[in-house]
């Protein structure tokens, strides 16, 4: 990495710049209006080199998230620079053709830095995708939801009171490619809509409310191997959906309203629901995201290809640890997520578990409620550094059990994103889920594409299988609540 003193006047402006070492010329797109960054068009093959210029009054640094990049260019909050710095970053595109995005990832910053729109949209295309019929240019959209408070003078608000640092920071506006009530203008015909969810914390339920089923044509990483139907789907903030929405045949004059339909039990259930404690909007409440106008009526339209980007399923045949899996272990104890019974600290950052180069292992998610993880973690092939439980253990729980405010009452949803390479997913039990709440949710995850984030339930476990190839060094794995993020509800991994 390089870090080159840039001075020059501080204002709030972010300056991106990306420039070509060899391929296709890629073209930087911005959304008009916007207060999110410019559209970072990537082909898989590229090369990058991208400036980020710190014209902030306070340390930045941008992750690049879903990218598989090497770790000096991964934006670790380790390489924050300062107001008037600027950080060099390189490398080339590995990933399959599909969608990602770019973030702040300040440690204790992050939230309100992504909050206040440090944050944008990477598309990458590679030639498997040039093959298929899909829907490009002016029918390729994103659709880019986060949902903001605005004061009485409509500047945007973000707070750090407690139940928002806790429970994450939840909007009452519900912007889309940063505006609210979104409309989008559409021809009779099939688009593909890149949905992403840069929220802090909150939870879609993305679906129609007349109950037709919703088509994914991709998740996270890339495209599906074949296209997926679901009668609603669930996005997370980090996670993305690249949806096939067919107007075909619709009447000019038809509106379709795209909902976040209702759903249950992602927060704590105390005192009738700690979402409402916060926020005129509640955690799974029922709004409309996006209207949808058809002004035009075409003949043609792109038809849904049967087969999309075939892949090969990772299954435990492909792991050295079936038995024995890398545990995430997720809880809250006084009042701290935490990840594995610790929390992050920039002062412990050589606290990591250690992979092995080349290996693929299962990882298994899941909800903690005796504390018991945090001291007996460390799956086979995960080494813990000397002085990292002495650190973490001292302000985070040393109590028995651990219980109290910790155990099942704070069990909430937590959407865990993993740094580098993409993950499949392997398996998902709702067992210990409550089955009221489950069943509001279970049938909107899509788990057969690649991901670098999963959305899991109060009480679920979720199994994964993650491929650590290609680069050395230090990653990041932390809860996608940004609020839980900057918390702490985060850990490193060093692959070597
Ligand atoms: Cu999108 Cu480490 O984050
Ligand atoms: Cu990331
Ligand atoms: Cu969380």
């Amino acid at each position: 990495q390089a870090r080159v003193f840039e001075g020059g006047p501080a204002t709030r402006v972010q300056t991106y710049s990306a420039s070509l070492l060899k391929g296709p010329t890629s073209t930087l797109r911005a959304l008009p209006d916007n207060y999110l960054g410019p559209i970072l068009n990537l082909q898989q093959g590229q090369k990058v080199r991208i400036f980020f210029n710190n014209r902030l009054q306070e340390p930045s640094i941008i992750h690049w998230h879903g990218l598989h990049v090497p770790q000096h260019s991964d934006g670790h909050p380790m390489y924050s620079i300062q107001p008037g710095e600027q950080y060099v970053y390189e490398f080339e595109v590995l990933n399959r053709a599909g969608t990602s995005l770019y973030h702040s990832h300040a440690h204790d910053l992050t939230a309100e830095q992504v909050y206040r729109g440090l944050a944008g949209l990477i598309v990458v295309n590679d030639a498997d995708e040039a093959k298929l019929d899909l829907p490009r240019g002016e029918f390729d959209l994103p659709l880019v939801i986060q949902d903001r408070r605005f004061d009485q003078h409509n500047q945007l608000q973000y707070l750090h009171a407690m139940p928002e640092r806790m429970m994450g920071f939840l909007g009452d506006m519900i912007l889309v490619n940063g505006k609210p009530q979104a409309e989008f203008n559409v021809k009779s015909r099939a688009y593909r809509f890149r949905a992403v969810n840069g929220s802090n914390s909150r939870i879609y339920k993305l679906g129609w409310d007349d109950g037709t089923p919703l088509t994914a044509i991709g998740t996270d990483a890339g495209l599906l191997a074949q296209p997926e139907t679901r009668p609603y789907i669930m996005l997370a903030p980090g996670e993305r959906v690249d949806l096939w929405l067919d107007f075909s045949g619709r009447a000019v004059g038809s509106r379709l309203t795209l909902y976040s339909l209702p759903y249950s039990g992602a927060l704590p259930g105390m005192h009738g629901g700690m979402g409402m404690m916060h926020g005129k909007l509640a955690q799974g409440a029922k709004f409309p995201i996006a209207v949808f106008k058809v002004n035009e009526r075409v003949a043609d339209s792109p038809k849904l290809p049967k087969t999309l980007v075939p892949f090969q399923r990772l299954s435990e045949a492909d792991v050295d640890n079936r038995d024995n899996p890398i545990p995430i272990a997720l809880s809250i104890r006084h009042m701290r997520p935490l990840l594995n019974g610790l929390s992050f600290s920039m002062d412990r950052v050589m606290d990591y578990e250690r992979v092995a180069l080349g290996s693929i292992k299962k990882i298994r998610i899941f909800h903690d409620h005796d504390g018991s993880e945090g001291e007996h973690g460390g799956g086979m092939g995960m080494g813990r550094m000397g002085g990292m439980r002495r650190g973490g253990r001292s302000h985070d729980g040393e109590e028995p059990g651990g219980q109290g405010m910790g155990g099942m009452m704070m069990d909430m949803a937590h959407p865990i994103h993993l740094h580098g390479q993409q993950y499949q997913i392997l398996s998902r039990n709702g067992a210990n889920t409550k089955a009221a709440d489950y069943a509001t949710v279970k049938d909107g995850f899509i788990d057969s594409g690649w991901k670098d984030t999963v959305l899991v339930m109060p009480g679920e476990e979720v199994s994964i299988i993650k491929p650590f190839q290609d680069y050395k060094g230090l990653f990041l794995y932390h809860c996608h609540n940004l609020e839980h993020e900057d918390l702490g509800m985060m850990r490193q991994y060093y692959i070597g």
